[in-house]
């Protein structure tokens, strides 16, 4: 059985499962191909019995490159396909508006598998809820996963009649909210980011990864968020902290924000579905993770 797995990763835990599922795929059937959503190609997924594409969440959906990639795929019908994500407090809807996406393209969908992870946004407080996820335990998970999903796609290619376990009902207040969060919103209420040319060394860190292009420090002046996806991975990984915004409006909804959060993960956690690996209680919204990325360079 020929297999590939296709994912987006910007702070690795996605590859990181998207690794640990390849394992589990090819303890059933040898072998399986892992890429990034940047390298595949997609004249070469029709030769595919089975294909996986792993995401993290942002803004409660699919990231939006990963859904232009599945807007733009060819016709596969009948093909294999499963979904997987990496996210932290509220995955909302995602595998299912995922699958939504596939079938779109005649694509059958076999399985779904999700993981809590560490999430790091420049305004918001860090650690955060989900610090320390996934562990140990759940990478296990992931491999069984791909030892699952594998031998399902087996027994219905063979004709054998193989349920695929559903992936959860869709919440109304979920899809709402992955609606809101349109490009169009993001682009009014987000803040404008700048490359302060006398700090930037460029070093290209940022334009080259960017997901969409977005950056040009060479231009006069240097271009960034042209066009954008917010994110806020330039803003992360810029090594002279070089990209810069005014995330005082951001920094002061973060503890509204953060209490539907914790109260999603509460609810998780007394349906066995999530475990609690930091103390809610220690999270610091005086200190976001921009002002630690600035004390870590001054003391540099
Ligand atoms: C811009 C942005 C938006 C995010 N939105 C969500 C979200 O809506 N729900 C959620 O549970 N996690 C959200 N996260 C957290 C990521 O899904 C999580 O950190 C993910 O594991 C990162 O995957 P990666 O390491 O493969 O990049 C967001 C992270 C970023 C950077
Ligand atoms: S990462 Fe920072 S220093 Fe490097 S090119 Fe981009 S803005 Fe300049
Ligand atoms: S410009 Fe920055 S925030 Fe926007 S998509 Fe590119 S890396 Fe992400």
């Amino acid at each position: 059985m020929k297999t590939l797995i296709i994912y987006f990763s910007q702070t690795g835990f996605t590859r990181k499962v998207a690794e640990q599922i390849r394992d589990g795929v090819a303890e059933v059937s040898g072998h399986c191909d892992l890429t990034t959503l940047t390298d595949v190609k997609p004249e070469s997924l029709a030769d595919y019995d089975l294909v996986g594409l792993g995401c993290p969440v942002f803004y409660y959906n699919a990231p939006f490159n990963v859904r232009d990639f599945m807007q733009g795929l060819p016709e596969l019908v009948d093909k294999q396909w499963f979904v997987f994500c990496s996210h932290g407090s509220v995955m909302g809807n995602t595998l299912i508006l995922m699958a939504e996406a596939l079938m779109k393209k005649g694509i059958r969908v076999v399985g779904y598998h999700d993981t809590y992870a560490d999430g790091t946004i420049p305004f918001y407080p860090y650690p955060t809820l989900t610090t320390g996820h996934p562990d140990e335990r759940e990478y296990e998970e992931a491999r069984a996963f791909g030892r699952e999903v594998a031998e399902r796609s087996r027994r219905i290619a063979g004709g054998e009649d193989s349920p695929v376990p559903e992936a959860e009902e869709k919440n109304p207040e979920w899809t709402q909210q992955a609606e809101t969060f349109s490009l169009d919103f993001l682009s009014q209420v987000m803040p404008r980011m700048r490359i302060n040319e006398e700090k930037c060394i460029q070093c290209q860190e940022c334009a080259e990864n960017c997901p969409v292009g977005g950056i040009d420090v060479e231009a006069d002046p240097p271009r960034i968020q042209d066009p954008c996806i917010y994110c806020w991975n330039c803003a992360k990984i810029c090594p002279e902290l070089a990209i810069e915004a005014d995330w005082d409006g951001v920094v002061s909804i973060a503890p509204q924000n953060y209490a539907r959060y914790r109260e999603v993960l509460e609810e998780a956690a007394a349906r066995g579905e999530f475990r609690w690996l930091m103390d809610p209680d220690s999270l610091d919204f005086e200190d976001p993770l921009y002002k630690q990325r600035k004390r870590q360079i001054k003391g540099k």
